[in-house]
């Protein structure tokens, strides 16, 4: 066995002391959008403390615990803050909470973040389903020796996120009068915002919206045979001939404020899973 996944056993070990709950989603809730476990029927609360070899969050709006509970009658374990390269992780660190979660029994992974607009048609408060990702941070999480017993050495990345899952959030947003758009998202390891000719050169390459997340977790999720599903929250706009000043204040309002339609279609995602 290698000790990646004597790791995860031994978080496996310590959380089923707490739960012996199998979830079958595992949500990730990003910068200020910790609000949608207000709607999930909470079983079990396990801080991150609490759990051998996990990291623990450094960023202050992200509270540090896994929920397990039920949210439209489905079995979930929700990971309320989550861990960032730009604190100073290792991409191994930045994907164990995923590795823990899939070996509890997940197989589907909602993820979510707050992210900077490219694409000039978005807005500020818009929600964005994640259509594919680039990897543009400084170290992949499966560098290193792999586990097969986890994945693949050499994983293909054509279908990161579900198309299926794609077309069934759109279905159930446009029931639940939730406009929604579709995009690139691109990772950077922050932790500055872009200058305006850095936002000008990421849409040049392709992509709708920048943050510095997601995309580690949802690599190491695809090595693991999981599906995913990834909603971005544009909370500010990188168009780099317009430029209006970004803070992690703006940031954290913004998705705040966008949090109630995150939380209506994850819901109703859930449900018509
Ligand atoms: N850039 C990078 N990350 C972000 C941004 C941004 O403009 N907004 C929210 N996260």
């Amino acid at each position: 066995m290698t000790e990646l996944s004597r790791e995860i056993n031994d978080a496996v070990g310590a959380i089923r002391k707490t739960t012996d709950m199998i979830p079958q989603v595992a949500i990730i809730l990003g910068t200020g959008l910790g609000r949608l476990v207000q709607s999930i029927d909470i079983k079990a609360t396990i801080s991150y403390k609490e759990i051998p070899n996990f990291p623990l969050s450094t960023v202050e709006s992200h509270e540090g615990r896994l929920i397990f509970g039920y949210l439209s009658g489905k079995s979930v374990v929700c990971m309320q803050g989550r861990f960032h390269y730009y604190e100073g992780y290792g991409m191994k660190e930045v994907t164990f909470p995923v590795r823990v979660m899939k070996k509890l029994g997940a197989d589907i992974l909602i993820v979510s973040n707050a992210t900077g607009g490219l694409n000039p048609l978005f807005e500020r408060g818009d929600v964005m389903l994640i259509t594919d990702h680039i990897n543009f941070l400084p170290e992949n999480p499966l560098r290193g020796k792999n586990d097969e017993s986890l994945g693949p050495r050499f994983p293909d990345m054509l279908e990161v996120y579900s198309r299926d899952f794609i077309k069934l959030a759109e279905g159930v947003a446009l029931q639940e009068k939730i406009p929604v758009r579709k995009g690139v998202y691109i990772s950077l390891q922050g932790p500055c915002f872009e200058t305006p000719a850095e936002y000008r050169m990421l849409r040049i390459l392709g992509a709708d919206a920048v943050g510095m997340s997601t995309v580690p977790e949802a690599i190491a999720a695809r090595h693991m045979g999981m599906k995913v599903l990834g909603i971005s929250i544009i909370t500010d706009m990188g168009l780099p001939d317009i430029q209006e000043p970004v803070s992690h204040e703006i940031v954290i309002k913004a998705a705040e404020e966008a949090e109630p339609k995150l939380t209506k279609l994850v819901t109703a995602f859930v449900k018509a899973l």
